[in-house]
């Protein structure tokens, strides 16, 4: 039934190891085992794609939404890497488990931490957890590869394509990220910004993929010593710097840090992360407008207030929709209805690149008969 049988049919990467053959004969998953942990334990799907995200006070039905959207559509397995609030994990794990069913990720949750001289001077930069980001490739030690996504995404195609640039990276390449700006003119960095920052208009961490391999090898140029110096020993002494001259946190050291290593970034363009920004005073993402958006970006809380019904309206079609392969393929629909509703707003008025996608996606996913059985 369902997403389960969807995902086990494209892919097979659970069947090497499963002991009971009856599952992938059938089709059917078996809810009472898939959610027993140790049987699930035995699954070594060939490659996993490891997805981190930072959750703090009100977010937790957004981050949920923004999970489902990444379950929804992919197909490789999914390794989420969820830090949060201690209040929040309870909840996290009650949703979580109650999805296990599916068998197509795995979580693991982690308190929120800092490095214990400075925890302090890190909590009180931005919000109070969004400095944890910059720490990831220092935590997750084991991990080679990581899609970072704020609460705020949804993903309206396989995390799996989003993946794939990784393998376009050159030798020097470490990150990708979007530009914080198309159009100079509204541009926040060239205008405000008194620190250094990437390229010609910046660049927004909302998504950004790191080669953390890279990231924990490299040393990076600075403007602080002739020394170059590794990712954990560069993080202190740029906040320390810059403290006072900025202003959105972590996303300004890090245009900082790549502004002193140019070479080392990705840059994707804006449909991979499309913000308001895009569309409220007049349509600047041209990739979007040719393709339609591939990763949502809600920031400025859209998805929460009537500033841009828009994006509002993507974010409740998926939150609202369940796992069921028949909820989903009718979203569509009803959303478009809704988005109808939305063109006296400039967003709006190009509503249909927030469904071109989407539909494509749905379409490939649930709508092809069965490549196997
Ligand atoms: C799930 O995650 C745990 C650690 O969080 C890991 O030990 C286990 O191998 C993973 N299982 C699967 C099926 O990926
Ligand atoms: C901070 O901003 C002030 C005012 O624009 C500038 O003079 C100063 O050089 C900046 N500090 C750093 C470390 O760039
Ligand atoms: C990340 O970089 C390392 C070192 O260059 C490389 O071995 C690894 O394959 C890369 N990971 C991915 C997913 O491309
Ligand atoms: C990798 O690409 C970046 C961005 O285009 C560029 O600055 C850098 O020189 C390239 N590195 C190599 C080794 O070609
Ligand atoms: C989502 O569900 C809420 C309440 O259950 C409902 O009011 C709303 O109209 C639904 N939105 C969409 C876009 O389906």
């Amino acid at each position: 039934f369902s997403l389960a049988s969807t995902s086990l049919r494209g892919t097979g990467f659970m069947s090497p190891v499963i002991n009971t053959g009856s599952m992938l004969g059938t089709g059917g998953l078996n809810r009472k085992r898939g959610r027993d942990r140790g049987y699930s334990l035995k699954i070594e799907p060939p490659e996993k794609m490891h997805l981190a995200v930072v959750a703090c006070g009100e977010r937790l039905e957004e981050t949920l939404t923004m999970l489902k959207s990444a379950i929804i559509f992919s197909i490789k397995p999914l390794q989420f890497h969820i830090f949060a609030e201690d209040q929040l994990h309870d909840s996290f794990k009650d949703r979580l488990d109650s999805w296990s069913f599916l068998q197509t990720f795995n979580y693991t949750l982690y308190p929120i931490t800092f490095p214990s001289e400075n925890a302090a001077e890190w909590k009180k930069l931005f919000k109070p957890c969004a400095s944890q980001r910059l720490f990831l490739p220092l935590i997750l030690k084991e991990v080679d590869s990581l899609l970072y996504v704020d609460t705020d995404i949804l993903f309206l195609r396989p995390v799996d394509d989003i993946w794939s640039l990784l393998k376009k990276f050159n030798s020097t390449q470490i990150a990708a990220m979007a530009p914080e700006h198309e159009e100079p003119r509204i541009g926040w960095y060239n205008r405000f910004a008194r620190h250094p920052y990437y390229g010609k208009t910046g660049v927004n961490s909302g998504v950004m993929l790191m080669n953390m391999t890279r990231m924990r090898r490299k040393y990076f140029k600075n403007d602080m010593t002739t020394v170059h110096l590794k990712w954990g020993d560069i993080l202190m002494p740029l906040l320390k710097k810059y403290k006072l001259n900025i202003t959105w946190g972590d996303q300004d050291l890090l245009n900082i840090m790549f502004f002193h290593n140019p070479e080392s970034l990705f840059v994707f363009p804006c449909q991979w992360n499309y913000r308001p920004d895009h569309c409220i005073y007049g349509s600047n993402c041209q990739e979007a407008e040719d393709e339609g958006i591939f990763i949502l970006h809600g920031n400025r809380g859209v998805y929460h207030d009537d500033k841009q019904p828009a994006f509002r309206a993507v974010y409740e079609a998926l939150r609202n929709c369940s796992f069921e392969d028949n909820n989903i393929r009718s979203l569509l629909k009803p959303l478009e209805l809704e988005l109808q509703k939305t063109v006296h707003t400039y967003c709006g008025k190009i509503y249909k690149i927030f469904i071109k996608q989407l539909m494509k996606s749905i379409r490939d996913r649930y709508d092809r008969p069965p490549k196997e059985r």
